[in-house]
Formats: structure tokens, sequence, C-alpha cells
């Protein structure tokens, strides 16, 4: 028996949990600060006093949630009279049923879907946080979801104006932005009140992604499963976006591959090939981490009506109203992120001219794009 084959009943795996995307990581590192400013202004709620609003922004797969979980956990711990509801607003998309959630962990009690209004709802919900004493911690997370039809800023302005009608109500927001560049801004009737804590999460630098990466692998995997040399390779896909999730997911997946071929080893073929097969999943994800602006260049380009710069720049001007030197700029990030190539042809009307063609099959980037 060769020694590099894997038995029908062994595994490269080890703790499999850590290459899952709902994992819970203990090693949670690189957003120290970010913790300390969650605490910093949660602090208050333990003490009976109403905490400080936070907004967090930053990329996807950044760590935001995480960041919340965790601080909301250790909180948790220590007692006092606070209650943390977290809502998903991707799951929760309206602002019944965001209150519904909220008064459920609050209450204990699943209110019935139809037949209240929210109104009355959150009056019941506010009666019993007054009655109770205690301080509402609430974690809006997504909440780029409730951005339509004014979802947002009704229950923001709800929860943050309503110790004006029910004194003694304590409650505090952490809104949770996946900033993709599209801003948006609240309500003025909400920004009087929110004036929040703004906590930024930046992308992971190359080295950062690194180090939680080779964490989960210590632990994800059997020793010597991982070299280094495919180690980099993840980290260099996941570097283009810097959504560590596509870095936890590639190595689920190129393990899973090498398994199948029966190797204790996971090669830079059975990366590739990860990343190969999950490639709309990645280019979706990282297409949704572009600015509106960008995606509206890329829209453009992959539609190919004009491949040449000068024509291209005339369509984009249009629509975005921006200039040459942001179009100069972003034509040069699509192509650093490997979306588009940008050559010069010897041959354009007027000599030497661009010609920027897309580097994913069109119809895969519009897919994402709608
Ligand atoms: N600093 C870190 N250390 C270890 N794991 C991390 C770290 N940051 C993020 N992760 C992991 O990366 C994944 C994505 O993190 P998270 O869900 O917190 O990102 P997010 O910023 O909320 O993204 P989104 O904007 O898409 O909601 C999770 O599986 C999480 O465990
Ligand atoms: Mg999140």
């Amino acid at each position: 028996m060769k020694n590099d084959i894997l038995l029908w009943d062994e595994t490269i795996f080890n703790h499999v949990e850590v290459l899952e995307l709902d994992h819970f990581p203990e090693y949670f590192a690189h957003r120290d600060k970010q913790l300390q400013a969650l605490k910093y202004s949660l602090r208050p709620a333990m003490r009976g006093m109403r905490p400080v609003n936070c907004l967090l922004s930053g990329p996807p797969g950044t760590g935001k949630t995480t960041a919340v979980w965790k601080v909301f956990s250790e909180m948790e711990e220590y007692g006092g009279n606070v209650v943390f509801a977290k809502v998903n607003c991707q799951m929760d998309s309206t602002r019944f049923a965001v209150i519904s959630r909220i008064y459920k962990k609050l209450t204990n009690i699943t209110p019935p879907t139809s037949g209240v209004a929210f109104r009355k709802l959150f009056e019941k919900l506010v009666e019993h946080l007054v009655e109770s004493e205690k301080v509402l911690v609430v974690a809006l997370d997504d909440i780029n979801y409730l951005f339509y039809e004014k979802h947002a800023d009704e229950v923001m302005y709800s929860l943050l104006r309503a110790h004006e009608q029910y004194p003694g109500a304590k409650i505090g927001v952490i809104a949770i932005v996946s900033d993709t560049g599209r801003s948006y801004q609240f309500d003025p009737k909400v920004g009087s009140v929110f004036l929040p804590e703004e906590i930024d999460f930046p992308r992971y630098e190359y080295n950062e992604l690194r180090d939680i990466l080779a964490n989960r692998v210590k632990y994800g995997f059997f020793p010597n499963v991982v070299s280094e040399e495919v180690l980099d390779q993840i980290t260099g896909y996941v570097d283009r976006t810097g959504d560590l999730r596509v870095g936890i997911n590639l190595l689920k997946r190129a393990g899973l591959n090498a398994e199948n071929r029966a190797s204790r080893t996971i090669s830079i073929e059975d990366v590739e090939k990860a990343y190969e097969s999950s490639r709309l999943l990645h280019l979706c994800r990282n297409i949704g981490s572009l600015t509106s602006d960008e995606r509206t260049l890329l829209e453009l380009i992959a539609r190919g009506e004009e491949a040449q710069t000068g024509d291209l720049y005339k369509s984009f001007h249009e629509t975005t109203k921006l200039g040459y030197t942001r179009f100069f700029e972003m034509v040069n990030k699509l192509q650093a992120l490997q979306y588009v190539d940008a050559d010069f042809s010897g041959k354009g009307k007027r000599g030497r001219t661009r010609i920027i063609t897309p580097r994913y099959q069109p119809d895969d980037i519009l897919k994402c794009l709608h």
C-alpha cells in the first residue's frame, strides 16, 4: 500500500466544522480596534444606560457580523439587565418581520403573522421593555435589505424615538451595512436621533487573510495536508476581493477534491478545480463588492457594444456623468481585478487605441449584475 494513498475509511479533514461558513470562529484576529469600539459603545447598557448607537460598514466577508455576535455573546455571559436582539434583515426583510423578531427575543412569544398592525406590535414591545426595566440592544444585520420602500427608516425611527413616547424605554441600535459602494442616506429624521459611532471594517490585507486561513487549515485538516504553496495560492484568490468566505469555502472544496482522488495532500490543481466549479458563486460575490459606477462600467463592457476606450467612455459618461480620470481609474481597477482585458490594438481608427473586453463569459457577468 502506498503511503500517499488515502484509504477508504481515512480522511484528510480533522475538525471539519471550522471550514463551514456558519462556524463561529474562536480565532477572530485583526479586528481588535473594531471590537474595542463596539464594546466601548455598548458598555453603558451593562449599567442600565442607553448604549451608543453604532454603524458598522465594510465590504462583504470582513467580519462585521462575526464581530457583533462575538461582543453580544461576551456581554450576554456577564448577565446584566440587557437583551441583545439579532436581526438578519435578509431573512426578516419587512419592518413587521423585524419587530416580530425583536418581540420574540424579548418576550419569548411569537407574535401572530397577520391581523396585527406594525404600530400595535411595536407598542406592545416597548411596553414590555419599559415594564421589565431592561435595556434593549438591537443589531440590524445587512440592513441594506430594508433600504427599499423606507422600511429601514421606519424601523430605525421607531426604535430610536421610542423613548419620546414611552419614557424610560432604553433602546440602542447597531446597524450593519455590507457596503458595496451604493451608499444609503437615512432619512434626516432618523439621522438626527441615530448619531452613531461609525466603525469601519476595511478589507483584510494579504498577510491578515493568510494568517486567518492558516488558522483554519491548522484545525480543519490533519498536518501536512495543505502546503505553504497551496495556502499562498488560496490567499491569492481571496485577495482578489478580500472576502474571507471565498477562502474558507475553497479550503473545503479543494479538500474534497483531494479526497476524491484519494490523495493525502491538496494540490494546486485541486484548488484550481474548486475555484472553477464555484466560479459563478465567486464571480457574483465579487461583483457584488464593486461600487455602482464600477458595475455600470462592467455592464457596458459585458454588453460589448463599445470595445474601444473612446466610445466606451462616451457611454459611461452619459450614464454616470463621471469624468475621464475616474473612468480611467475604474478601467484599471477592473483590469487589476481581472474582470477585463485592456490591451492596446495597433490599428485603431485614430492610431493606437485600447480595446477593452471582458475576461469572463459576458452572460455570466450580466447574470451576476442583475
Ligand atoms: N478576523 C477573522 N478571523 C477569523 N475568521 C473571520 C474573520 N473575519 C471573518 N471571518 C470569517 O469569514 C466569514 C465572513 O465573516 P462575516 O460573516 O462576519 O462577514 P461580514 O462582514 O458580516 O460579511 P457580509 O457583509 O457579507 O455580511 C465568516 O465565516 C467568519 O467566520
Ligand atoms: Mg454579515
